[in-house]
């Protein structure tokens, strides 16, 4: 039996097409596919200017080194998440600082957050978990109270608003993911959308190695190397897949937010289950659909069990302070009792354009049937 994934990208013919189209042309790289793209995002998501490059994790590492903070700087984020939001500031010689959960919407608590700043913070990174958007407001206000930048991650969130607003202008900078599971796909692939022109001017040096012009835009031979960058550019190949899929992120987006009642529907009243919950003035963008399970409900069981019917169930996230490499940091997991509380009992059930009446009803029968 074919297990049914977590999640999974929608290509269709007018995206080969595309992809095709780029491949013929002049330009594998650097050409015009990636300007091209990332106007399109920055116009989606009301911002003025957008970076691409080749994940989401470059992105959020381009997101903190254009920050230019000193070593051993704090950036508070969200434990549950996955590792690569922590993980930039530790690529650039920045602590994360961890701050517990809402309970509810299992996004970073803005009080948790406030509890955690010091002399040494200078940012905050926020996660839209799920599609969700963040209490935005209650975190801009501690930003602008204690002077700290803003990074969105909102790899989860591409389409998702918050107060009739998309997500992308919010903080400092945003960032997204086009990862296949994620609501559009380019293979491997992210962005980072900003509107101030300073840190988009550094965005695009540390994306090519800190180098001020591409071949193209030389004159003669000299460039000059004003940052140390990396090789984060994103083929455009990758970018002309994107723009065919950007053009129907409405579609998947309106997709998902049908999946996301037919659950709510089904599983809303069953006993053990609790559906996720949607706070007012947002449009959750529903990259993930998780529910939690009842205490009496052995997790790790009915995560086999549904894995035995082939259903792809997931679970996001291990806490970050969980793994191996981030025990050296001595982080006590009881400082989380949220985090741990909602790990131990969350799963993510299969969510993607994709899916079909009868996938959806499967789904529901199997979990149903475990609880
Ligand atoms: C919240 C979050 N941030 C960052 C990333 C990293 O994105 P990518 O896989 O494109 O590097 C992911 C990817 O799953 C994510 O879920």
């Amino acid at each position: 039996m074919k297990m049914m994934p977590y999640g999974k990208q929608a290509i269709e013919e007018d995206d080969v097409q595309a992809v095709v189209g780029a491949l013929k042309s002049d330009y594998l790289t650097t050409g015009p596919k990636v300007a091209e793209f990332e106007g399109a995002l920055a116009s989606y998501v009301g911002a003025k200017h957008a970076v691409a490059v080749n994940s989401g994790t470059s992105a959020l590492d381009i997101a903190v080194g254009a920050l230019g903070l000193p070593v051993g700087s704090e950036i508070i984020t969200t434990p549950f998440t996955f590792v690569a939001t922590a993980n930039c500031a530790l690529y650039n010689n920045c602590k994360p600082v961890f701050a517990d959960i809402d309970k509810r919407t299992y996004n970073i608590d803005p009080e948790q957050i406030r509890k955690k700043v010091t002399k040494k913070t200078k940012a905050i990174i926020y996660v839209d978990y799920a599609g969700q958007p963040c209490d935005i407001a209650e975190i801009r206000d501690i930003a602008e109270e204690k002077g700290l930048f803003l990074i969105e991650d909102a790899c989860h969130a591409l389409g998702a608003e918050y107060r009739g607003k998309k997500v992308g202008s919010f903080a400092d900078m945003t960032v997204f993911s086009f990862h296949p599971v994620k609501h559009i796909t380019t293979g491997e692939g992210g962005a980072v959308a900003t509107e101030d022109a300073e840190l988009y001017g550094k965005l695009k040096l540390l994306r090519n190695h800190g180098i001020d012009k591409t071949p193209g835009e030389r004159a003669g031979y000299l460039y000059d190397m004003k940052m140390l960058g990396r090789n984060y550019r994103i083929t455009d190949l990758q970018c002309a897949l994107g723009i065919s899929q950007l053009r129907k992120i409405e579609k998947f987006i309106g997709r998902r937010e049908e999946i996301a009642k037919e659950y709510g529907d089904a599983l809303g009243s069953t006993d053990g289950i609790t559906i996720p919950y949607v706070k007012s003035g947002v449009r959750h963008a529903w990259h993930l659909y998780t529910i939690l399970l009842d205490k009496r409900i052995n997790r790790d069981g009915f995560f086999g069990k549904m894995r035995e019917k082939g259903i792809g169930v997931n679970v996001h996230y291990i806490p970050a302070y969980k793994f191996t490499y981030y025990k050296q940091f001595g982080i006590n997991p009881e400082d989380f009792p949220n985090t741990e509380e909602v790990y131990s009992r969350i799963i993510t059930l299969p969510m993607f354009p994709g899916m079909e009446g009868a996938d959806v009803e499967r789904v529901v029968a199997a979990v149903k049937g475990l609880v």
